[in-house]
């Protein structure tokens, strides 16, 4: 009996794939998880971060940094060039470790060393730079370090053949269209390509997914499709980290702003009951309230 073994999930068998759940002799493992609602615990956020302080010789990047990301939400982190938005990220992906403070995930403490530690954890990063293997696949790229590994060898064949299968159920349920997964990555467009970087986030990513500055290359059409993206990958319960220089699309897409300035947390607004001009202030250093705003 074929047996799938998962790291991290273990994927349902598909029944489509030809064969690939016969009864011959060895084994696939690896996968994605399956695509569906990821059960977090409710009450409790996702992500906490304490304090965190992160500096560069006399640059002080980022200091005592609180922020807090549930499951189902998308959060968006705004600031000024330079106001710290990426090192925080880069301190919940592992690229970099902070001198200060904690991060919590699921009210545990969570020591991020590096980037594998940071997956092994459940976070998955969409960088800043793109972030695709331009001569591999789609297939391919979406596996990239995590190939399922066939045993014994002859069944490489299925193994890719199950990639590719599982590549496209995630590409769809997340409503990403790529006419040819066995296209180069190379050969897609920009939003193409984001959309499969995102995909890659969301199928490997079974606590936070975090993407920073997703359409800041694309345009007007191609940022909404990955905007559509996002939504429904805020519908299977991740909890989502996102910068953004775009007003507009921090209020379309999060349920609360973050705002960071010279390196510290400003404010939180609840989008919903929030200004434009509150965000912009804020972003500008300003965070007193007007005395109208006030009470
Ligand atoms: N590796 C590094 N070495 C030295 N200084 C750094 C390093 N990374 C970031 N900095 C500095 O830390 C501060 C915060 O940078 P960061 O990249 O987090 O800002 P940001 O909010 O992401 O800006 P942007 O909107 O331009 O992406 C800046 O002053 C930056 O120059
Ligand atoms: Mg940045």
């Amino acid at each position: 009996m074929e047996t799938v073994t998962g790291e991290p999930n273990p994927v349902e068998a598909v029944n489509s794939a030809g064969g690939a759940t016969a009864s011959a002799a060895g084994s696939l493992v690896g996968g994605l998880q399956d695509v569906g609602h990821v059960e977090l615990p409710a009450g409790i956020p996702v992500l906490e971060m304490h304090n965190l302080s992160k500096r560069f010789g006399a640059v002080v990047a980022c200091e005592d940094v609180d922020l807090q990301v549930f499951g189902g939400e998308i959060v968006a982190l705004a600031g000024h060039n330079g106001a710290g938005k990426s090192t925080v990220l880069k301190m919940l992906s592992g690229v970099l470790q902070p001198d200060a403070g904690e991060l919590r995930l699921i009210g545990k403490p969570a020591h991020l060393s590096n980037v594998r530690t940071a997956r092994a954890h459940g976070i998955e990063t969409v960088p800043q730079e793109l972030a695709l293997a331009p001569k591999l696949s789609v297939p391919a790229n979406i596996f990239l370090g995590r190939e399922l590994v066939a045993r014994p060898k002859f069944l490489r064949l299925r193994a890719r053949r199950r990639m590719e299968e599982e590549s496209a159920r995630l590409l769809s349920s997340l409503g990403v269209r790529i006419p040819r997964l066995r296209v180069q990555a190379g050969a897609l467009s920009g939003g193409q390509a984001q959309g499969v970087a995102i995909a890659r986030a969301v199928g490997w990513g079974r606590h936070v997914v975090v993407l920073d500055e997703p359409t800041a290359a694309l345009g007007l059409r191609e940022t909404e499709q990955v905007e559509l993206t996002i939504a429904r990958m805020k519908e299977r319960g991740l909890a989502i980290l996102i910068v953004s220089h775009d007003l507009e699309q921090m209020f379309r897409l999060a349920d609360r702003i973050y705002v960071m300035y010279r390196g510290r947390v400003v404010g939180m607004e609840r989008t919903a009951e929030t200004t434009r001009e509150r965000i912009g202030a804020l972003i500008h250093g300003q965070s007193e309230r007007a005395p109208q705003e006030a009470g």
